[in-house]
């Protein structure tokens, strides 16, 4: 019964074209009311009065809750996690669009218009919106993991060519299709919500700790999530203001954010300056590597976007020093968004790497072989695998890059210039404890469940073929249930430890599943096996067998029926945790082919591969997925993407999918991706490494090097747009 690695349609994949999946907004509870949030319209200062009057008699208003009259609640802080936070702003604003109420009505329309008749008045400041400007300010946060090893002065000196650049990657939001969306509804002292959320075990703890109430009182449910990128993977304060607003009602509220509430209502990409400087001996190999990042954080907490793990673990090189800092600025905190720390960290490494290698004449994909290294030189670990020499000279194969000139500027296609780019990728292979449950029922039914998430990403799918792999069943005769905390405790669908913690629990209970068979084959009367011990049966492919005779067995359906039993169930979990001598990471090579007219300024991307190790893959097909939206993802990252905010009243002006430009089917070209075949039992005992984020790092810094391959301009402030290149 081969299951993995198969590219098996999604199992839920008809439930979701049907509309018979059921997202967090759609669950459908008596007597429910809807909620509306009240936003700050300033960006800095202070509410100096509240009228709600208006809003309490609007016909059909239930409730209004504001900083004014709420009771006083704070919920956990993400970083630094010691802090807690009031769930509504107000008298002091932190950033435009900080919750300082909510409008509960009968109707959503009736919400809407409540929220509208709430009157502030406010002492308005001048907010601190751009970074550059608090350059001066910036300082480490107390969780800054700087790397640093060498001697910075001695690499300069023996270095033939230098580079310091310095490369600007702005604001970004993830917009996920399915907005944050919260249910909530009260029972007593219990409270069960239906979030959009990655993690329905964070989301569990954060109410429990908010409300201060046992967490065996709070069940959180969300078994579909219609994409998260890490903006649902900790709890913002909509969820506590749903509850609270439930708990005041008295009713089953519903509260979901509207599209440009996505723009202040959570976290984003971090803005990023990191200045670079990178040097080399004339034959290419690294003697210095600095990399000095500043990031954009909130007036409250210290978000870190860490470039500086790449920087420091990518490339073989004695002597380097990368550090971070942060500046605080109006804007609620930045937060995880697909692949956080490396989606911008290549940006400044493997841009800076395309530089040197131009400056020393030598070909970009030669200059990163010529520095590939085994050994994580952060850590001095070696890599429990790593196959980044493999992607690169495989995209090098398959991509034509012979075709691709030295010399920028000289590859031209009529009006057209034509150049390619490349740059290496990579993203730690986390793995996490993690815990699921198997059941198997009286006629061959199996029955998986964990709190861990699908986000979209295929999990239900290939959870499916693990199970039915290792017990040796057909998939068809596997369900698997996901989140909600009810079901054993699963990892957070985040950091793209899904495949390889849950997908390893998944396996080990399985295995386990096996052995109580055996036992109750051996245990049972009337069974061929009764009596035996159970090292000599085994349990395979839907049957029990003696090891040295197989003709005596019995399917597990008839041992549960010979034994009465209707079902056998065990919960397993990971049960490893990653060994501490290793560095676990996994690599890709991007690859890109850009098209520029330098009059009008506009670049198309011709066509893109992406070459991966990334562990076993579970599923041929929803992993291509994952790295095709990855991968299409870095060309908004390269050409679209930038959350603008209006300097005066630090508003998101952007906040629309019109303004704020993701790349349509338009702007994405012929996507080709490659697995090399890698299998890391060392890193998860599924042999998974996790592809969620992976796909997106490089993406981005190959289109900006094609283009400098195309034009011999090197933009380095993102995105790279028209009014840049002419
Ligand atoms: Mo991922 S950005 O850790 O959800």
């Amino acid at each position: 019964m081969e299951a993995i690695g198969k590219p098996l349609d999604r199992v839920d994949g008809r439930l979701k074209v049907t509309g018979a999946a059921t997202y967090a907004a759609e669950f459908e509870l008596p007597n429910m009311v809807h909620a509306a949030l009240v936003q700050s319209g300033i960006g800095a200062g202070r509410v100096t009065s509240v009228d709600d009057s208006q809003a309490r008699r609007l016909k059909g208003v239930l409730g209004v809750i504001t900083f004014d009259n709420s009771p006083k609640i704070s919920t956990p802080a993400s970083r630094p996690a010691s802090l807690t936070k009031p769930i509504f702003g107000g008298p002091e604003i932190e950033y435009n669009g900080q919750h300082i109420g909510v409008v509960v009505a009968d109707t959503l329309e009736r919400a809407f218009q409540g929220a509208e008749m709430v009157r502030f008045q406010y002492a308005a400041q001048k907010p601190r919106v751009e970074l550059a400007e608090f350059k001066s300010e910036a300082f480490a946060p107390g969780n800054s993991r700087p790397s640093s090893r060498g001697d910075l002065n001695a690499g300069r000196a023996s270095a033939a060519q230098i580079v310091t650049a310095s490369y600007d990657v702005p604001t970004e939001h993830h917009n996920p299709m399915e907005p944050h969306a919260t249910i909530a509804v009260w029972n007593g002292d219990a409270l069960t919500v239906y979030d959009s959320s990655q993690g329905v075990e964070g989301c569990r703890r954060t109410l429990a700790d908010t409300f201060n109430i046992p967490i065996e009182n709070v069940r959180v449910i969300c078994p579909f999530v219609g994409g998260g990128f890490g903006s649902k993977g900790t709890t913002w304060m909509h969820v506590p203001i749903a509850a609270l607003a439930a708990r005041t009602v008295g009713r089953p509220v519903k509260l979901v954010l509207r599209r440009q509430e996505m723009f202040s209502g959570h976290g984003y990409r971090s803005h990023t300056i990191q200045d670079m400087e990178l040097g080399a001996q004339a034959d290419g190999t690294l003697t210095i590597t600095r990399n000095s990042t500043l990031n954009e954080t909130s007036m409250s907490d210290d978000w870190r976007e860490d470039t500086a793990r790449m920087t420091g673990m990518m490339y073989a090189c004695p002597n380097l020093e990368a550090t971070g800092k942060i500046a605080r600025l109006n804007k609620i905190s930045p937060t995880y968004m697909r692949a956080p720390g490396e989606a911008a960290g290549s940006v400044g490494l493997e841009c800076a790497m395309d530089e040197l290698a131009a400056k020393l004449g030598m070909d970009p994909i030669e200059f990163r072989l010529h520095n590939d290294t085994q050994i994580d030189g952060s850590n001095k670990k070696p890599f429990s695998s790593r196959a980044l020499k493999e992607c690169l000279t495989l995209g090098r194969d398959k991509f034509g890059w012979s075709e691709r000139k030295m010399e920028p500027g000289t590859l031209r296609q009529g009006r057209y210039l034509v150049g390619y780019g490349v740059a290496g990728g990579t993203y730690p292979a986390n793995f996490r404890p993690s815990s699921a449950r198997i059941m198997l029922m009286q006629n061959g039914a199996v029955l998986v469940q964990s709190s861990s998430h699908d986000l979209g990403t295929g999990a239900y799918t290939i959870f499916t073929q693990i199970a039915a792999e290792e017990l040796g069943v057909p998939v068809d005769n596997v369900r698997v249930e996901l989140g909600d905390t009810k079901l054993p405790d699963g990892v957070t669908a985040g950091g793209s430890a899904t495949s390889a913690s849950t997908g390893s629990a998944i396996l080990n209970a399985a295995g386990e599943l096996k052995k109580r068979l055996v036992s109750l084959a051996t245990e049972t009367k009337g069974s061929p096996l009764s009596g035996m011990a159970i090292t000599e049966v085994k349990a395979e492919n839907g049957r029990i067998f003696a090891t040295n005779n197989p003709t005596k067995n019995l399917s597990y359906t008839d041992a549960l029926k010979l034994a009465g039993q209707t079902s056998v169930e065990v919960t397993g979990s990971n049960g490893r945790a990653q060994r501490a001598n290793l560095s676990y990471y996994s690599f890709g090579a991007q690859f890109s082919k850009v098209r520029v007219d330098l009059e009008l300024g506009q670049i198309r991307v011709e066509k893109m591969l992406g070459v991966f190790g990334a562990g076993r893959i579970l599923n041929a097909k929803t992993a291509r997925s994952q790295m095709l939206g990855g991968m299409i993802w870095g060309i908004g990252m390269a050409l679209h993407e930038h959350t603008q905010y209006d300097p005066n009243t630090a508003r998101v002006v952007t906040r629309n999918l019109a303004d704020y430009h993701i790349p349509c089917c338009a702007d994405t070209p012929e996507i080709e991706v490659e697995f090399v075949p890698e299998e890391d039992t060392q890193m998860s005992p599924i042999g998974a490494k996790g592809i969620g984020e992976l796909g997106i790092v490089g993406a981005a810094a190959s289109i900006a090097n094609a283009v400098y391959n195309a034009t011999g301009k090197r933009i380095r402030e993102f995105p790279l747009t028209p009014d840049k290149l002419v």
